[in-house]
């Protein structure tokens, strides 16, 4: 969907879009494809490249606030339609920073020793939940999903350090007002648009990059690392300005932040799985580099992890 098919359905403009988010288009899914759909994708895609075969997994999380149903959760969804018979399957609810967050769940399984082989998903059917009548919201989010598959590992490369923090006073910043147990989905669609996603877009922006800049330095520092010693930085994709101001806090230059907003708009938990599976094809993460992969989202919540590759 691009910028000028939003011409057409609410009052703004391609050139409005793209200095102010950087975005030109998103991918939106038919109504057939579902969230669970677009997570066995991209398992499959991961389990490839990795060589492993279903039986090996032992723990699936997807991080997604679109699942197919209420309930069951969207991993044992995918569960089912993979068959992964040896695998736990759970959900977490962490918004953009769903993925990070079941990297830093799958982290800490694999340091104990409880589980070897994990999944971890980041996934959306934004499309499902954003209301088209709202421009303040519906300019800025895209459908994707990206995952990876972790593994116990006596090497020194792999997951260095995660961090993951929230603030629930900023939970009315970016939120959907009807359709939990306070107040149930009534039949029908809301006139208001409180069932979609609703968003105060400036207020999030200061929080996003105060509290990504943290959290980037936070894994960076666990490390024993500068930030000198990063050879890219994958911040979660929700506006090109929020990465630029992220860059700026860090001292970095945007030539180590890697970008492909402008495609996909925010695909929330799956920004970031997405633009490290990108970054990682064109070979922009070579052997031996360290990078940072940072995320923020609706709760407010945020998270980062630095892994050596
Ligand atoms: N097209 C044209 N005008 C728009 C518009 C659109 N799609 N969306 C908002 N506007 C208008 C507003 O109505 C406002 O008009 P007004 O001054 O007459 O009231 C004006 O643009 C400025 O709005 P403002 O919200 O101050 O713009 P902004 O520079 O903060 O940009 C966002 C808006 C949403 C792009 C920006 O705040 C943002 O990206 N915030 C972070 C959101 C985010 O990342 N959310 C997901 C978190 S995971």
């Amino acid at each position: 969907m691009t910028n000028a098919d939003f011409e057409k359905i609410v009052d703004t403009s391609d050139e409005w879009i793209i200095t102010r988010t950087g975005i030109k288009e998103r991918r939106i899914a038919d109504n057939s494809i579902t969230t669970s759909d677009m997570s066995v994708a991209a398992c499959r895609q991961a389990m490839d490249m990795a060589g492993c075969s279903n039986d090996e997994i032992e723990l699936l999380i997807t991080g997604t606030v679109t699942p197919d149903y209420r309930l069951p959760s969207n991993a044992c969804v995918v569960q089912e339609k993979m068959g992964l018979p040896n695998a736990a399957a759970f959900d977490i609810l962490a918004a953009c920073a769903g993925f990070l967050g079941g990297l830093s769940i799958a982290q800490s399984y694999i340091e104990t020793g409880k589980y070897k082989k994990i999944l971890v998903v980041g996934v959306e059917k934004l499309s499902s939940f954003t209301n088209y009548k709202d421009r303040n919201t519906c300019v800025l989010f895209g459908d994707a999903a990206g995952a990876v598959v972790l593994e116990a590992s006596e090497e020194s490369s792999g997951i260095i350090s995660t961090f993951v923090k929230s603030d629930g006073r900023y939970r009315t910043l970016l939120w959907s007002e009807i359709g939990g147990s306070l107040h149930p989905h009534q039949q029908g669609v809301d006139p208001l648009g409180r069932d979609k996603i609703m968003m105060n877009g400036s207020d999030v922006f200061k929080v996003a990059v105060r509290e990504m800049a943290n959290a980037a330095a936070r894994v960076i520092k666990d490390a024993g690392l500068t930030s000198s010693d990063i050879a890219l930085f994958i911040p979660h994709q929700a506006n090109i300005r929020i990465m630029e101001a992220l860059a700026k806090r860090l001292h970095i230059s945007m030539d180590r932040v890697f970008k492909n907003i402008d495609r996909y708009g925010n695909t929330s938990a799956a920004s970031v799985p997405l633009a490290l599976d990108e970054a990682n094809r064109q070979g922009r993460i070579k052997p031996g580099d360290h990078i940072v992969m940072v995320a923020f989202g609706g709760g407010l919540i945020w998270g980062s992890a630095l892994v050596k590759w």
